[in-house]
């Protein structure tokens, strides 16, 4: 395994101890409001802190994205964190969060790890070495159509400009797979299609810290993530599909017909 990733499982083990210590007191804690329908804790920013220093003590001169304190330094390496994945599942005590962090070298991502502490499931990549699960080597399903399909996705509750393109492609897909669920953690949704517990994924709207770990775990367990139209311009737009090859193209095939023009990527 690189180094890199054993620094990153350290991190996210570290913050999943922080997530984990307020999990039974989420009373107490002081929420705020970043943005409309956008929350964010003391336990999200602590987190962060403990992943940020694990990582600058093991590489200084790395650059870094993290959701809560925004872009550190300037390097070909950069650590793109997502403290807690799933926040408002969190703060309802609905057991669905994660820690995701993701390691690129000019732009290519490179190491990924997404863990849930209350399952202790950490999900693990190195680009090129393959995907795991603890010590058990991921796959995705080989699922390969819809009918009989388990897929995910994340309803838009932001920015509601494309709701009614969204409700479309929703309401195709209900109809040709054997269900759709939102789990509300874009991280932990990955990991599920890199371990073939969801055969596909998609959602719009994303920010880059919510997939990129889990965009590299499904890719080095053997699946394809792509931009909503079929590009490779996701992690840009967040506007994202995965799924096995075969099964892409039929997610493909449902969701296009229903994208506005303006949403091409
Ligand atoms: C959110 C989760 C959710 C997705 C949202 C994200 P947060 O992340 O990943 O599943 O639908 O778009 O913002 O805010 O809990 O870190
Ligand atoms: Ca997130
Ligand atoms: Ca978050």
């Amino acid at each position: 395994m690189n180094p890199t990733t054993n620094i990153a499982i350290r991190a996210a083990r570290q913050a999943g101890n922080v997530i984990m210590r307020s999990f039974t007191r989420l009373d107490s804690l002081t929420v705020s409001e970043k943005k409309a329908n956008d929350y964010v804790s003391e336990v999200d920013r602590n987190a962060e802190q403990a992943i940020i220093e694990i990582i600058r003590r093991a590489y200084p001169g790395h650059a870094i994205l993290a959701e809560e304190s925004g872009a550190h330094g300037k390097d070909d390496f950069q650590w793109i964190i997502d403290p807690l994945d799933g926040t408002t599942n969190y703060l309802h005590g609905f057991p669905q969060f994660a820690v995701s962090i993701a390691l690129t070298c000019r732009g290519r991502l490179e190491s990924a790890v997404v863990y849930d502490p209350l399952r202790d499931e950490m999900f693990t990549a190195d680009r090129g070495g393959g995907a795991l699960l603890n010590d058990r080597r991921l796959r995705v399903s080989d699922q390969r159509h819809l009918k009989g399909a388990l897929l995910g996705t994340g309803i838009p509750y932001r920015d509601q400009r494309y709701m009614d393109a969204y409700l479309g492609m929703l309401k195709d897909l209900s109809k040709e797979t054997a269900g759709i669920r939102r789990p509300g953690s874009a991280a932990l949704d990955f990991a599920y299609v890199a371990a073939g517990r969801l055969d596909g994924f998609w959602e719009l709207g994303l920010s880059v810290w919510d997939f990129a770990a889990g965009a590299l775990l499904v890719e080095e367990a053997g699946g394809t993530v792509s931009d909503i139209g079929g590009g490779s311009r996701h992690l840009e737009t967040g506007n994202v599909i995965t799924a096995n090859v075969r099964l892409h193209q039929e997610l493909l095939g449902t969701i296009r017909p229903h994208l506005p023009s303006g949403l091409s990527a």
